[in-house]
């Protein structure tokens, strides 16, 4: 897992925070590790730490104090590798990921070591494990997909991956385009269909249940066809029906408006593809690459 995640920051220099430093021992291997050059810097609540860095500066404070964490970001990051190896409670590794993830370089990784604690009570100093707040990770990275995520987080943005293996959680940072519809040109079609139809099949139960009522009301000894109570359920009824019909319309036009745009799109794909296979443009092909290679 170390491997394959860290292999390519070494020898580039990296920034590296270890959380958790105990006598030393993982400051020195990563120092090897990342080779000459990489900036290793450990955090330990336990003064004594301070004392066992060699050259690697060690800030002595509580991984679950954001302000610390900040301040040690501040000063020798933005890392592009943290590795949480501290107290391994839940509201250590989570505040520390929360804090530290959002500061990380544009394309780092944030490693927590020991995840299995989720599963183990003396662990949790809060409701949430940390393998829980992993889940809600995976929706927040979904949220372009999801009408009630927030597709501006930090998690939507730049939360490239999330690794999970036992007992190690890898996030993976990497600045994430939006998903584009190469046939609407825009982010809408992600939602525009799957809204109206949603508030057509809701609006569908409630018309359902207003003509149950009605019925009901007409069988009832008391009711007469215009008492209010009569009056107000078929007024309702209209206006449900009403703005069914308004939504069924947009839902057909947006329909309609996506089949022609990718129609369109066929036709020029066809058009590349023909155009691909012409005498022509497989002569000059050598032109254009010899154009890329220089712009390069
Ligand atoms: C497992 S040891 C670290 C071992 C070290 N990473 C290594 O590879 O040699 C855990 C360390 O986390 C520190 N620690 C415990 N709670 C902490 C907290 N809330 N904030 C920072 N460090 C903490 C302990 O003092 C201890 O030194």
């Amino acid at each position: 897992v170390y491997h394959r995640n860290l292999a390519g920051y070494r020898g580039r220099s990296p920034r590296v925070l270890e959380i958790g430093v105990y006598r030393g021992g993982g400051l020195a291997m990563w120092r090897e590790y990342f080779g000459a050059g990489a900036v290793v810097v450990g955090v330990d609540i336990d003064p004594a730490a301070a004392a066992v860095g060699g050259p690697s500066p060690v800030m002595v404070g509580d991984q679950s104090d954001p302000a610390f964490l900040r301040t040690v970001s501040e000063r020798f990051g933005p890392f592009d590798v943290v590795i949480d190896d501290g107290g391994h409670t839940m509201a250590q590794q989570v505040t520390a990921a929360a804090t530290l993830f959002p500061l990380l370089a544009a394309e780092g990784a944030y490693i927590v070591e020991d995840t299995h604690t989720s599963y183990w009570p003396e662990y949790r100093d809060q409701e949430e494990t940390f393998i829980g707040w992993v889940r809600g990770l995976i929706d927040a990275l979904h949220a372009n997909h999801d009408p009630s995520g927030d597709p501006d987080s930090v998690w939507a943005t730049t939360l490239d991956a999330i690794e999970i293996s036992d007992s190690v959680v890898v996030l993976r940072k990497a600045n994430r385009f939006r998903p584009f519809s190469e046939v609407g040109g825009g982010t809408g079609f992600l939602f525009e269909s799957r809204t109206a139809a949603a508030r057509i099949s809701a609006l569908e139960q409630r018309e359902a249940q207003l003509v149950g009522e009605l019925e009901r009301l007409r069988e009832a000894p008391t009711a007469t066809p215009e008492s209010d109570e009569v009056r107000l359920l078929r007024s309702t009824l209209r206006e449900a029906r009403a703005e069914m019909a308004v939504l069924a319309r947009e839902l057909e036009a947006t329909r309609r408006e996506l089949s022609t745009t990718q129609g369109r799109l066929l036709d020029a794909w066809e058009h590349i593809r023909r155009m691909r296979n012409t005498v022509s443009w497989r002569l000059t092909t050598p032109l254009r690459v010899g154009r890329l290679v220089r712009r390069r």
